[in-house]
């Protein structure tokens, strides 16, 4: 496998009196995408807001591009370019597209003394991104956030995302809440964005979701790391086993508990 642009290794966490994660490593080669699957409260979000620098480990390391990082904050990971997509996505409603695509980071031009929000700039750079990234149902940069799909949300914040230089993104739930032909829409965004050179990370529970897409699965069960697969060697039964109960043990053996 090739050197992995970002890895976790041995991480622990604790919340309270519950172990949040136990001993997890995970290494996302670059260029590649990284499925994170896992029952409720298997750890997959505390794993990813790790790497998003949301939790501090209790133990363990984080490497990044050869070298070993501290993420103490979400500045501290984006500035690295470590960009995290979450579920609830934090877009402003009742903002443009090209509004929340430059949310925090808006280009400016000077009048005359005073410097002003350079509309044009947004709408054009906007416009251009969700384009190159194969987003073709949105043609003006104009129409605010709460008239768009779910897809369409997830699509802006990818697009904004590698427009500001990400080189991992990770996205937490990415097509939970997506009807079936957004989430198709969502996974082919991720490809096109994967096949760019960007790396990512992505939690689903949806297991065919991440087929098409996963260079690599890892499965974590209540806070440990009980599989990991390349592209194609992943059995569907054995990764659902995995899921729901941590090992590959047949299911219907006398007495269970
Ligand atoms: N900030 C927190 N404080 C206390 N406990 C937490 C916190 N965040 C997560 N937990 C607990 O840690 C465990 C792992 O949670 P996590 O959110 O990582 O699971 P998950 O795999 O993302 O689950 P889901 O699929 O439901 O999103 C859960 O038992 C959860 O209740
Ligand atoms: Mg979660």
């Amino acid at each position: 496998m090739a050197t992995p642009l970002l890895e976790a290794r041995d991480i622990s966490k604790r919340f309270g009196r519950l172990q949040a994660l136990h001993h997890v490593s995970i290494a996302l080669p670059r260029g590649q995408t990284l499925a994170l699957v896992g029952d409720n409260g298997a750890g997959k979000s505390t794993l990813i807001k790790i790497l998003a620098g949301v939790h501090q480990p209790d133990s363990g390391e984080i490497w990044f591009e050869h070298r070993r990082v501290h993420l103490g904050s979400p500045t501290q990971a984006r500035r690295l370019g470590i960009e995290t997509v979450y579920q609830d996505l934090a877009l402003v409603e009742s903002m443009s597209i090209a509004r929340n695509f430059f949310l925090g980071a808006e280009p400016a031009r000077r009048v005359g003394p005073v410097s002003v929000l350079d509309t044009a700039k947004m709408h054009r750079t906007a416009e251009s991104y969700l384009r190159e990234i194969g987003i073709t149902s949105l043609t003006t940069a104009e129409k605010e956030i709460r008239l768009l799909s779910g897809g369409e949300r997830q699509a802006i914040s990818i697009a904004r995302a590698m427009y500001f230089g990400a080189k991992v993104m990770i996205l937490d739930e990415p097509t939970s809440q997506l009807s079936i032909k957004e989430a198709r829409k969502v996974l082919d965004y991720i490809r096109d964005v994967t096949a760019r050179g960007l790396s990512t990370i992505f939690i689903t529970h949806n297991l065919s979701h991440v087929y098409p897409v996963a260079d690599v699965i890892v499965v974590l069960y209540h806070g440990r790391k009980v599989g990991e697969f390349l592209k194609g060697t992943a059995d569907p039964s054995v990764i659902e086993s995995l899921i729901v109960k941590g090992d590959t043990e047949p299911a219907d053996r006398a007495g269970g508990n």
